[in-house]
């Protein structure tokens, strides 16, 4: 019962701040004139209820074209999670957040994600994501990859060998992540014991619930549980940490072996080395980056195979051809990768028609004009990968699956965004790309399959995810 009450006065605090926050952001738009058009919504939740239910309704770019459509404007005003906020729509508002980083607008997180990564070092998450944004190119860059490709390889391999091979039936999209996930284990951290692994899995799961949830931290809420996850998890990485230190001082360890070595070893331009603790928080937020994400772009890469005989059949054909021109035992290397153009081609097809990101927020950190309305400070922006993916004025037939899409210079600036643009764009894009890849490498050489429920419907929240994980049918391929 008390914790009953406990709740109860956390979200009647939680309205009443919201709601402060709301009539204060209304009172100052009040006097910043022309705003874009658009509505407010409800206090509190705005139109946030509209803009969640749609996705889970499987439609998200629903909630953005009946906007352009009432408006007869590539820009509008609504309000979510609490706040103001204008949407920006097509490649030319996707170019102006993309371009205006810092000068106008800058990365905002609900304040859910803050909390469960707060730093070691007590910066917040935006110093956080730049001091990473500088130290991981050098080990996301193609070039740095090109040696982890066969790594790659050999994980794609026991985790087909153990979860798909000899099976009739699967459930895919719990495969994918488990798929993703041992990768980054292995290439961050270079944990490979499965028993190691699956102790990270579960409280992993716990901790990409809680970031989504209402930030009230109470005992048995989501968030509350996504807190500790995230302690134990770091916890965990910090034990890793050490060890790793040791070994690498004795010479036991390798300093290109994963990203943990690369930073460990690497200092910033003032010479420093980065603490154990901010490691430990770096790694956990490359997980968390990474994870969801590739995972809901291979299963819907399995989906749309399924769904596309002729699109499967193009890409059995490449990948079955690199398959034959290797020997026995050998591993994927960065020449056969760049002949699975046809591959990545469907792939890009793929996030274009299924995002696994939405769109991300940014914050106006200064007034500015947009269009000819003025966007208050503090008022957030959202850009949305589908009021250019899903838009017949950027894409024909915006619905038709069909990879040619990506030949020869491919669609126009600004217009086919899934990992974003401008100084925040992915860095994790090539390694994406690369596992992405992998995976469909071993999965078209090994099996056809059909969808068990054809008309399964898939439920975006936020990432698109099928609503009964995809079940289907495998079929072996004749040795
Ligand atoms: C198909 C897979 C992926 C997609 C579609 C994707 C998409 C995105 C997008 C759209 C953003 C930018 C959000 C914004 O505009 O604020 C982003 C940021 C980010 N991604 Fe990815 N991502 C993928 C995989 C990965 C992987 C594998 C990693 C790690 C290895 C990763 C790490 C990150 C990080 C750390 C950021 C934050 C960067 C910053 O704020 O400066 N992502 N991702």
């Amino acid at each position: 019962m008390e914790m009953f009450y406990a709740s109860l006065l956390g979200f009647f605090l939680l309205v009443v701040f919201l709601s402060l926050n709301f009539l204060f952001y209304k009172q100052k738009a009040a006097a910043n004139g022309n705003l874009p058009p658009g509505q407010t919504g409800f206090p509190v939740i705005g139109e946030s209820l509209e803009f969640l239910s749609t996705g889970w309704k499987g439609h998200p770019e629903k909630f953005i074209f009946d906007r352009i459509a009432k408006y007869s404007s590539y820009v509008f005003r609504t309000s979510l999670l609490g706040s103001p906020a204008v949407v920006l729509c097509g490649s030319a508002g996707n170019k102006f957040l993309f371009s205006n980083e810092n000068k106008l607008v800058q990365a905002w997180w609900p304040s859910s994600v803050d909390k469960i990564f707060p730093s070691s070092t007590q910066t917040s998450s935006k110093e956080e994501a730049i001091r990473l944004r500088k130290m991981l190119p050098n080990f996301l860059k193609p070039e740095a990859l090109q040696r982890y490709i066969g790594i790659m390889d050999s994980v794609a391999s026991r985790h087909f060998a153990s979860d798909w091979e000899n099976k009739d039936e699967v459930v895919v999209f719990p495969l994918t992540k488990r798929y993703t996930f041992w990768l980054a284990c292995r290439l961050f951290v270079s944990v490979e014991d499965p028993n190691q692994v699956s102790k990270f899995e579960d409280p992993f799961g716990v901790l990409a619930a809680g970031l989504l949830s209402v930030p009230i931290d109470l005992p048995g809420t989501p968030f509350y549980r996504g807190i500790r996850a995230s302690n134990f998890i770091r916890k965990e990485l910090l034990t890793i940490i050490k060890q790793r230190k040791a070994d690498l001082a004795e010479g036991k360890a390798s300093p290109t072996q994963d990203i943990l070595s690369h930073m460990l070893l690497t200092s910033d331009e003032n010479g420093k080395f980065m603490h154990e603790a901010d490691i430990a928080d770096k790694i956990l937020g490359l997980l968390v980056g990474g994870h969801d994400t590739a995972s809901s772009a291979c299963a819907s890469l399995v989906k749309y195979l399924a769904e596309l005989p002729e699109v499967y059949e193009g890409v059995y054909k490449e990948q079955i051809e690199i398959a034959k021109s290797k020997a026995e035992g050998e591993l994927l290397n960065w020449d056969d990768i760049q002949k699975m153009r046809y591959s990545w081609n469907v792939a890009c097809e793929v996030m274009r028609l299924a995002p696994p990101l939405q769109g991300a927020f940014r914050e106006a950190i200064t007034d500015f004009m947009y269009n000819g309305f003025s966007i208050p400070k503090g008022w957030k922006l959202y850009w949305s990968a589908n009021s250019t993916h899903k838009n017949p004025e950027f894409f024909p037939e915006p619905y038709k699956f069909d990879p040619s899409r990506f030949e020869g210079s491919g669609p126009a600036p600004y217009t086919f965004v899934p990992f974003g643009g401008g100084p925040r764009m992915c860095p994790g894009k090539e390694y994406a790309r690369l596992e992405i890849l992998v995976f469909m490498h071993h999965l078209v050489k090994r099996f056809k399959w059909e969808k068990l429920i054809p008309n399964e419907k898939i439920v975006v929240d936020p990432m698109p995810n099928p609503e009964k994980g995809l079940p289907i049918r495998l079929f072996p391929h004749k040795a």
